[in-house]
């Protein structure tokens, strides 16, 4: 029934801390617009301001996705800034609409660093997380502000949360939109989502996060949507728990695959720590 298994990566302020630490709320995850948990099709202009579209070199520019972490660093998968031929040259911030955003800033692009363990190339989808850093500081506006992470080292988001992912990815049609696009899901246990892969060999290990579309309303990530924050909105705050990876073709019914953050948050400030 699902020809295969793929990564989603598209073929075809006056803030007291700094680049070196993550900030803490209410200095992240807080936007102008919050329809929180509400579904609907695309964010309004001012939502989820902390999705970053990367560019990369040459005709087809938007294959990937990420999201602003700090006033220095966008957190994306491995997958899109690893891949063959596949060259990030700049991060757009404050986009909404793909053609004409009065809000966006372009920034360039100092450093990438992806995981030292994930493996291109193979069947392996552990460990699909990198940073790129900006080469200015960013300036943080309304349409642009950083998203928290569940710095503690543990999910704030139990299965059956509903989270969300934003993106310029294809729709569950398989057209390519314009507008940032909200995609409502709901995390599944890892051992039912674990029984859902085991017919491709792919073992669902405790650093990634699975979701499902809702019982009553079917939406998923797709390509395009490759390195997008899948977030939970706790307390008022919003915490990016998943990078989105890997799944079926869009449309079905089907799991997705993402990295779990929070497995991440020492790897990630021993990074920032450093470069
Ligand atoms: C940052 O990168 C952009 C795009 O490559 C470049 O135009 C700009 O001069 C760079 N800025 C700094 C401060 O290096
Ligand atoms: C899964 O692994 C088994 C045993 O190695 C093999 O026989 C089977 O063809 C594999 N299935 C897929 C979809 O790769």
């Amino acid at each position: 029934m699902f020809a295969r298994i793929y990564f989603f990566l598209l073929m075809g302020c006056a803030f007291t801390y700094g680049k070196d630490v993550l900030p803490e709320k209410p200095d992240c995850g807080q936007q102008i617009v919050d329809s929180g948990m509400e579904l609907r099709r695309v964010a309004k202009e001012g939502e989820f301001p902390w999705t970053v579209l990367l560019k990369y070199e040459g005709a087809n520019p938007f294959k990937c996705v990420g999201s602003l972490i700090n006033d220095r660093y966008v957190l994306t998968s491995s997958v899109c800034v690893t891949a063959k031929n596949q060259k990030v040259i700049s991060a757009l911030l404050g986009v909404h609409v793909l053609s004409e955003s009065p809000y966006s800033e372009e920034y360039g692009i100092e450093k990438i660093i992806p995981h030292g363990d994930f493996k291109k190339g193979k069947k392996e989808f552990n460990h699909d997380i990198a940073l790129i850093k900006l080469n200015t500081t960013v300036r943080f506006s309304d349409y642009i502000k950083p998203v928290c992470l569940p710095t503690k080292g543990a999910s704030l988001v139990q299965p059956e949360g509903k989270v969300i992912t934003t993106g310029w990815g294809k729709n569950t049609e398989g057209d390519q939109v314009t507008t940032k696009k909200v995609v409502v899901r709901r995390v599944i246990t890892n051992e039912v989502c674990g029984e859902a892969f085991a017919k491709y060999n792919i073992t669902i290990t405790d650093y990634l996060l699975c979701t499902d579309s809702l019982k009553d309303y079917k939406d998923s990530t797709c390509s395009g949507d490759g390195g997008a924050p899948v977030v939970f909105k706790d307390e008022g705050t919003w915490y990016q728990e998943g990078i989105v990876s890997f799944g079926s073709t869009c449309g079905h019914d089907f799991p997705d695959g993402n990295t779990r953050v929070s497995k991440y948050i020492a790897w990630i400030n021993e990074k920032l720590g450093q470069n």
